[in-house]
C-alpha cells in the first residue's frame, strides 16, 4: 500500500534535511580547527644558547635551556641541558647530556677530562666519543648555528 506524504510533511522533511546539511557544513571548519592541531607537531625552534665566543676552548660547558614546546594541544615548558664544546680549531659542537646507554645524565669532570655517567661508569671524551663503559654510541650532537655572534641550537630527538 503506497503512502503519500502530505505537502506539509514533505516541507517538514525538506526543512529538516536542509538544517542537517547546514549543520554539517558549518561544523566542518570547527572540527578541522579542533582536530588538526592534535596531529600537528611543531618543529623544534632554534634556541639561543649564548654568545658564541663565551665558551672556553677544550672544556665543555653546561648550559641549561628552557623553552616552550607545543605538541598538539599541550604547550609545555621544556628544560634541557646541553654541553657546548669548542674544539681547538674554533669549531663548535653542542652535545646532549644524556648517556646513550640507559639515558642517565652525564656531567663533565675536569679532573678526568671526560664526561662521566654515574649510572654504570660510562666515560666519554670532550667531543662525546665513548672512552669506556657500556655506552654503545657517542653523546648525541644537536644541530647548531651561529648568527650575529650568537649560538643557537635545535633540540631534536637525536
Ligand atoms: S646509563 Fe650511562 S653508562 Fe649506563
Amino acid at each position: 500500500m503506497e503512502q503519500r506524504l502530505t505537502r506539509r510533511e514533505w516541507l517538514a522533511t525538506l526543512v529538516k534535511a536542509l538544517a542537517t546539511l547546514l549543520a554539517i557544513v558549518y561544523s566542518i571548519p570547527t572540527l578541522v580547527m579542533l582536530v588538526v592541531p592534535a596531529f600537528r607537531r611543531q618543529k623544534n625552534p632554534w634556541i639561543k644558547v649564548g654568545n658564541a665566543n663565551e665558551f672556553p676552548v677544550g672544556e665543555p660547558k653546561a648550559v641549561t635551556l628552557s623553552y616552550q614546546r607545543r605538541d598538539g594541544w599541550v604547550i609545555r615548558t621544556v628544560r634541557s641541558t646541553v654541553y657546548v664544546v669548542v674544539k681547538p680549531d674554533g669549531s663548535l659542537k653542542v652535545l646532549s647530556n644524556i648517556c646513550t646507554h640507559a639515558s642517565c645524565a652525564v656531567r663533565w669532570e675536569r679532573s678526568r677530562n671526560a664526561f662521566f655517567c654515574p649510572c654504570h661508569a660510562g666515560y666519554f671524551d670532550a667531543e662525546g666519543k665513548v672512552l669506556q663503559g657500556p655506552p654503545p654510541r657517542p653523546l648525541p650532537e644537536y644541530p647548531h648555528k651561529v648568527e650575529g655572534g650568537l649560538l643557537y641550537v635545535r633540540l631534536e630527538n637525536v
